[in-house]
């Protein structure tokens, strides 16, 4: 019989391409993985089935309190009361843009907008309005509107080929150079060729490596300052993460202007660009154009007043690297006793699951598969949120020790010996597998 999340796949097929609106979030292991979600309470989720899963997925980062965090729906309620949006500003637009330059570090000024890639593509702008320059070095994915660089990210996990990607003109293409992460002799590469015509470098954190990060952003801040270009944090998931502040506050690297997007409003659809006063003063006065409709769009900044009020009043970010710790530890013993070729790098609050290039090919897929079957939806990016407590971080790891056993037996173990192993592992609670949790 077909279930109503076959009965949706098919659906979503036949009118939208992708399935999906976010390429990252259509499923691609079905029939384990959920083809939709209808809701969502703390840090579990529950699909069209009625399947009940703890959710590492997060909205691919932005729940980062948990779904349905009571403070955060309550002002979004409130707000609702009052309007959605105005035709001249709201009193939060300039409250939350006095929370965001009092608690990231770079922040002098700030404004809104709506995406994290729409952000960054602004301060592109500012960076080429300021320097009078054009060329821009990208390190990382930035947002499918900033991915023009031949052999860039186009996705957060996909490389485009080595000429300009589908759809981009190759002049505007030929001003954006990609440069990997931690590439010291890259970087001076760039700059030794071009260096009198780069106006900004961007730089998102590589997940996995993120540690490299304390030459390698010292490294880019020096480069900067040298030749005279802008330095550009994108925070989009270290902010609110990492630290508050993100990556800067973390490694006390302070850039010319960040974006925050993720984590500022647990999941509204919001982002910051900011920076100092003297790059940011290039879009009132320098020239540069940057406005949208829905920049001061009244329900998110309520939602976003609300979290940045609950990240500077609780411990958010501490909770994140201890539960992401907890995870971390058990489930790499678990990897362990099973010998399956799978690590677990990065920082705690956004781990990043690494498969050995040498492996199994298909042991990602397997891996995921059966996680999802016991009941634990997973991305690449572990992410951890505030309503992840240490039970259900215990119970994750009691339902993925199934999942590694599985895994382990289906053939994907490292030493085969200890495939099929199954004393030591611990017992999942009854009818988990089937997801048995029913929505609240
Ligand atoms: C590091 C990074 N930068 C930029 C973006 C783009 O943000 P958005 O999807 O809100 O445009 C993403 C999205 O996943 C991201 O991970």
């Amino acid at each position: 019989m077909t279930s109503p999340s076959d009965t949706w796949l098919e659906r979503a097929r036949r009118i939208m391409p992708w399935g999906s609106s976010t390429c990252s979030k259509a499923p691609r292991y079905r029939p384990e993985e959920p083809a939709a979600i209808v809701s969502g309470k703390g840090c579990r989720v529950w699909d069209a089935d009625g399947r009940a899963y703890i959710d590492f997925r997060n909205a691919l980062g932005p729940i980062s309190l948990g779904y349905r965090f009571p403070a955060i729906d309550n002002a979004i309620r409130e707000q609702l009361d009052n309007g959605i949006i105005f035709g001249h500003p709201s009193p939060l637009e300039c409250e939350v843009a006095e929370m965001i330059c009092d608690l990231i570090p770079c922040a002098e000024r700030a404004r809104f907008l709506k995406t994290g890639g729409e952000a960054i593509a602004a301060c592109i702008r500012l960076a080429r309005a300021c320097t009078r320059r054009e060329h821009v070095i990208q390190i990382g994915y930035n947002g499918w509107l900033n991915s023009l660089a031949a052999g860039g990210r186009l996705l957060p996990g996909q490389t485009a080929a080595g000429t300009a990607p589908a759809g981009v003109p190759a002049c505007l293409s030929a001003l954006h150079h990609t440069c990997g992460w931690n590439d010291a002799d890259g970087l001076r590469r760039l700059f030794a060729e071009a260096g009198a015509q780069i106006a900004a470098v961007v730089v998102a954190a590589n997940l996995a490596d993120i540690e490299q990060g304390k030459l390698f952003y010292p490294l880019l801040r020096r480069l900067t300052r040298e030749h005279g270009a802008v330095l550009i944090f994108d925070e989009i998931v270290t902010g609110f993460r990492v630290a508050v502040g993100g990556v800067q506050d973390h490694f006390g690297v302070t850039p010319d202007l960040a974006v925050f997007a993720k984590g500022i409003a647990n999941g509204m659809p919001l982002s910051v660009y900011t920076g100092s006063r003297a790059v940011m003063a290039c879009c009132e006065t320098g020239g540069a154009v940057i406005s949208s409709t829905y920049g001061g769009e009244a329900l998110s900044l309520a939602a976003a007043k609300a979290a940045l009020s609950v990240y500077r009043a609780e411990d958010v970010i501490g909770h994140l690297w201890r539960q992401g710790e907890r995870l971390a530890q058990g489930l790499r013993r678990l990897l362990r006793e099973r010998g399956l070729p799978l690590e677990l790098k990065g920082f705690p609050p956004c781990l990043h699951m690494t498969f050995d290039p040498q492996g199994p090919a298909q042991l990602q897929e397997s891996f995921f598969r059966a996680a999802y079957r016991n009941g634990v939806s997973l991305y690449d990016v572990i992410y951890i949120n505030y309503s992840h407590q240490a039970a259900d971080i215990d119970e994750t790891l009691e339902r993925l020790a199934k999942a590694v056993k599985e895994v382990a037996k289906a053939g994907f173990a490292r030493n085969p010996e200890v495939r099929g192993r199954s004393s030591e592992v611990s017992k999942a609670p009854g009818a988990l597998g089937e997801g048995g949790l029913r929505p609240p």
